[in-house]
């Protein structure tokens, strides 16, 4: 063996049991009560941890352009900052140009990523020009690009589909096995309510976000979504869920044979629209917006009941001087933040110690469900004999308060700061290669790789 993880407590989306874990050329070999060192074999002593999968973020937005800037943490730090958080593999998007292949957005993401990512990654396909995109699809899909992103929303970026294309789109996905991933906001909804407000922008400072992104804007989206994928047989995946009217809906189309699933986020979970009202508030911005206490509640009861059955992060980071370009009004607020190294912990600390999930349900939600709905079981999302040995050993005791100083990322302020939290990771491995050692970057830049995804992803 060329590693050992001896004594933890393994932690799977079924199981919990004491096991040493044998890791051979990057692939987990032995699972047993006990393996026997050779002289070269690194140990590692896990007693009184949890050993589970790498977490598997399948919403992240690295040196995205945006907003008229670009997304702070790009493919180096952002994957170093994902292997500090206990995180192993990381979703991206290749957003479309309008009337350019799909494909050249790939290749251009692959471009920056490859030869920096420091863990594994893969990438979205994000779908703007459907008329372009249909005929690609096939090859992309062949190609491992089994997802797509279609934005019902950013009309003025260029990136929003329409209603047609979306139906298109997701009839397509009821034959090759492709996931599409909605960003569901009402764009009409909200340029109104934008123009409504816009005049009184200054005076309303930040909490002109929360005015101008009502719940019905999202849920609305929701649920046309839902309708589209039901009447086509096509398979839909809510990104970013914010509200508890959205999980409702969720609900209801599962309940009628849907084929959809729904992702939340920890900013939802634990953030509420308050934070608009404080001096710095501006610095939340994100789409969808922060929502209220009651919504946080009915997302956490979507997730006990399996109406979500995916945490993802929606890191787009952006520092307080790209905050800054808003100036006072929150039509210019670049929209997202950071998250991928504070996911792990809050959802132990505030999911499973608060009781709303069990362990098990920790590891299917942020490892084992992502790999299952997008095509990378069970080479990644598991503990088994011949998958990757991207694990996480996780010091369940140890407490911390949540600050941006001394995190990896790129970014001079968190979200969460001042939280505390139990459970932090203590190492982490890509394919077997310490890559985090007590939230720092271990590893080497270039050693992630980007990973070809299977269709028909599903959680059976
Ligand atoms: O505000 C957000 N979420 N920024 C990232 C882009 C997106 O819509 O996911
Ligand atoms: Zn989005
Ligand atoms: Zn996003």
């Amino acid at each position: 063996m060329d590693l050992i993880i001896k004594n933890g407590t393994v932690i799977t989306a079924q199981d919990i049991y004491k096991a040493d874990i044998g890791i051979r050329e990057g692939r987990i070999a032995a699972i047993s009560d006990l393996i026997i060192a050779e002289e070269k074999t690194e140990v590692i002593d896990a007693e009184g941890m949890y050993v589970m999968p790498g977490g598997i973020d399948v919403h992240v937005h690295l040196e995205l352009p945006f907003c008229g800037t670009i997304s702070k943490d790009d493919f180096e730090n952002g994957t170093k900052a994902a292997a500090c958080g206990g995180l192993t593999t990381l979703i991206d998007y290749g957003i479309q140009q309008k009337g350019r292949p799909v494909m050249d957005a790939i290749n251009a993401r692959r471009e920056k990523a490859d030869g920096k990512v420091c863990i594994d990654y893969s990438l979205h396909g994000g779908i703007t020009d459907w008329e372009k995109a249909q005929s690609e699809m096939e090859e992309l899909i062949d190609n491992g690009i089994t997802s797509f992103k279609m934005f019902m929303v950013y009309r003025n970026e260029g990136w929003m589909a329409d209603d047609g294309d979306l139906m298109h789109a997701l009839e397509a996905t009821a034959r090759n096995g492709a996931m599409i991933m909605t960003h569901s906001e009402n764009d009409f909804v909200i340029q109104a309510l934008l123009r409504k407000h816009g005049p009184e922008a200054k005076e309303l400072g930040a909490w002109g976000h929360v005015i101008t992104r009502p719940n019905f804007s999202e849920s609305e989206a929701i649920t046309r979504a839902i309708q589209l994928a039901e009447a086509t047989g096509g398979r839909l995946y809510i990104v970013h869920m914010s509200t508890g009217e959205g999980a409702d809906a969720v609900k209801a189309g599962q309940d009628r044979g849907a084929r959809v699933f729904a992702e939340t986020c920890p900013q939802y979970l634990l953030l509420d629209d308050s934070v608009f009202r404080e001096k710095d508030g501006h610095l939340y911005a994100t789409c969808p917006q922060l929502r209220k206490k009651k919504d946080q509640e009915r997302l956490w009861k979507a997730i006990e009941h399996h109406t979500v059955e995916v945490i993802g992060t929606d890191t787009c980071t952006f520092d307080k001087a790209q905050k800054a370009m808003w100036n006072g009004d929150f039509r210019k607020i670049p929209y997202g933040m950071p998250g991928v190294e504070t996911m792990l912990p809050l959802m132990h600390t505030y999911g499973v110690m608060q009781k709303h999930f069990s362990l098990c349900r920790l590891v299917q939600l942020l490892a084992t469900n992502p790999a299952k709905l997008f095509g990378l079981y069970p080479q990644k999302g598991t503990i088994a004999i011949g998958t990757d040995a991207d694990i996480v050993v996780f010091d369940p005791k140890k407490e911390k308060t949540i600050t941006f100083e001394g995190m990896q990322t790129d970014c001079d302020w968190s979200p969460f700061e001042g939280f505390r939290i139990q459970g932090v990771p203590a190492y982490t491995f890509s394919r077997g290669q310490s890559v985090a050692k007590d939230g720092r970057f271990t590893g080497k830049v270039g050693h992630g790789a980007f990973v070809r995804r299977k269709p028909f992803g599903n959680l059976d």
